[in-house]
């Protein structure tokens, strides 16, 4: 069964499709897309070899011409030499203003993709087909397009919307148990952020949504994109609620600053360990019930993800160079420290002013050098 799950953004709405084998559909669900039948894919070799044939059968069967536009894998790609590269492959193509790009792969991919569409000719469509659990639930919906910089992780970037995101249970068969794994901890964010009832659904169901039980693995992906896209609806800039997928975020980031943003430490893995810690801190500024921190934190790590700075890689953290990323982070504003807080399971809010002398103690109680 194919889900379709509206992103209400008026002129811009858009649909996000979840089933499998949505990547042999692939051609007739772009065509309606398409001023001439061509598109250029940006893929990395990884994706490319394991699911560029299939995709390239799909457009084909659709009378489509694939152009194939293969980056290197990992983060390093998402940089201005990449987006330098992208888009003057795109030129060579002669893509023009009423063709699209089509982003096939994990968020390293859609994010560079998207933001290279972003800027092409001053803005071309795109496509999502995001080929991994990460990239399902969380960063091929929404319109967040970036690069990093050697200062910092999405720091150039545009909203730019896809006209259709793709999300096929079947390519997440391919993906190692790690993966699913850092993919997981942001379904979990959802039910920790907004939806009680879908943390509870996790509780019960977390082992099967992870050994990708076909229902259960299509329920978690489905539910965790339609908070996504109504979250996006109400707040596409982020002015507001859509800061709540944040959560976890500003402990994750500043551990993967310590770790390389690499193999060490994946993205997900982090937002586990942050997830657990932005739930403990709301405890201990006494937010929310030491009882929903632990269950959080329970959560968590049935899944398998870190939950302590003593399990996390690049242990033993230095409390103060933590506390030092995090105010670099761009949501800190005016020196002081943003994090989404909980007042319990299911019900994060944004909380400014947030004391980095307190983040600091509560680290260094937490097992980081003080
Ligand atoms: N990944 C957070 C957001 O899309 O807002």
């Amino acid at each position: 069964m194919t889900r379709a799950i509206p992103v209400g953004l008026g002129g811009r709405a858009y649909e996000v499709l979840v089933g499998r084998d949505l990547l042999d559909q692939a051609g007739a669900r772009i065509a309606p897309f398409l001023k001439r039948p061509r598109t250029a894919v940006v893929s990395d070799e990884t994706v490319w070899r394991l699911h560029g044939e299939r995709l390239t059968a799909a457009l084909t069967a659709a009378g489509i011409e694939a152009h194939p536009v293969i980056v290197a894998p990992g983060e390093q790609t998402k940089s201005f030499e990449g987006l330098a590269d992208v888009t003057d492959r795109l030129l060579a193509l002669e893509l023009d203003r009423g063709d699209i790009v089509t982003a096939f792969g994990g968020g390293v991919v859609g994010d560079l993709a998207g933001f290279a569409a972003a800027v092409y000719k001053r803005g071309i469509d795109f496509v999502q087909i995001p080929t991994t659990l990460l990239a399902q639930v969380d960063s091929s919906v929404g319109g967040k397009t970036a690069i990093d910089t050697p200062r910092g992780k999405n720091l150039v970037g545009a909203f730019h919307q896809p006209r259709l995101v793709l999300a096929d249970l079947s390519v997440l068969d391919t993906l190692s148990e790690r993966e699913m794994r850092a993919g997981y901890a942001e379904v979990i964010k959802y039910g920790l952020l907004g939806d009680r009832d879908f943390f509870e659904w996790l509780e019960a169901n977390g082992g099967k949504v992870l050994t990708r039980e076909p229902g259960a693995l299509a329920h978690a992906v489905a539910r965790s994109i339609e908070m996504k896209a109504e979250i996006v609806a109400e707040d596409e800039r982020e002015q507001g609620r859509r800061a709540l997928l944040n959560l976890g975020h500003t402990f994750a980031h500043a551990l993967e600053a310590e770790t390389g943003y690499g193999a060490t430490l994946l993205h997900g893995e982090a937002v586990g360990v942050g997830q657990a810690l932005a739930f403990r801190f709301s405890a201990e500024l006494g937010l929310c019930s030491g009882q929903d921190a632990e269950r959080a934190t329970r959560g968590i790590a049935a899944a398998g993800l870190p939950v302590r700075l003593a399990e996390t890689p690049g242990h033993p953290f230095d409390a103060g160079r933590l506390v030092h990323h995090m105010a670099q982070d761009k949501k800190a504003e005016g020196g002081k420290l943003t994090f989404i807080l909980a007042r319990g399971l299911g019900r994060a809010f944004t909380a400014r002013d947030v004391d980095a002398e307190a983040v600091r103690r509560f680290l260094v109680a937490e097992g980081a050098r003080g």
